[in-house]
């Protein structure tokens, strides 16, 4: 984040902590919401204000960093809430017969993961469903450059962790 205002100063950054400020998980408004092309059209009340107002952070942004822990073998539950949220059909993405045609403008999306072992490279000792759910989550509504950077083991591995 820092570098990024070190190489243009005047940048603004908007932080959003999900693990000190997790979101709500979705309630039965919002699935009501996002389950027909009449309710899409006229959404309960309030049930979209949410999830239009974390789109319009990601929307107004010219670069996303998200740092995350595996848990799991996957992403955070605090990470799925905001997955949820801005991953909506008629207003992030299309589906299609195809599959799901993103609607965002492209950006470059920084990801970084931490995890207690390893899920790459030789010391390999668990699966990842991390990598590739959260690539796909994210391509699927248009944010397709993405840089994945890991850091892999526990501290004592410090100064061997796997890049
Ligand atoms: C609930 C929970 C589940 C976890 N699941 C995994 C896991 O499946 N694989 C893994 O490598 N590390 C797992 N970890 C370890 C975290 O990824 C690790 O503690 C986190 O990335 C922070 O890294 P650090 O403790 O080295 O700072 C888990 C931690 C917690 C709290």
């Amino acid at each position: 984040m820092f570098i990024f205002q070190a190489a243009a100063p005047g940048t603004s950054i908007i932080r959003r902590d999900l693990g000190a400020e997790p979101l709500p998980q979705t309630e039965a408004l919002y699935a009501v919401a996002l389950a027909s092309p009449a309710t899409l059209a006229a959404p309960p009340m309030g049930s979209l204000n949410l999830s239009e107002a974390l789109i319009r952070e990601v929307e107004a942004a010219d670069v996303i960093v998200i740092g995350t822990p595996m848990h799991n073998l996957t992403i955070p539950s605090v990470l799925k809430a905001w997955i949820d949220q801005i991953l909506r059909v008629g207003r992030t993405m299309k589906s299609t017969p195809s599959g799901k045609v993103g609607m965002l403008r492209d950006r470059p999306v920084y990801i970084g993961v931490a995890s207690g072992g390893f899920f790459t490279g030789e010391r390999a000792n668990q699966p990842d469903f991390l990598t590739p759910y959260l690539s796909l989550a994210l391509s699927s509504i248009g944010l397709k450059t993405q840089q994945f950077l890991t850091l892999q083991g526990p501290p004592h591995w410090i100064g061997a962790r796997h890049r």
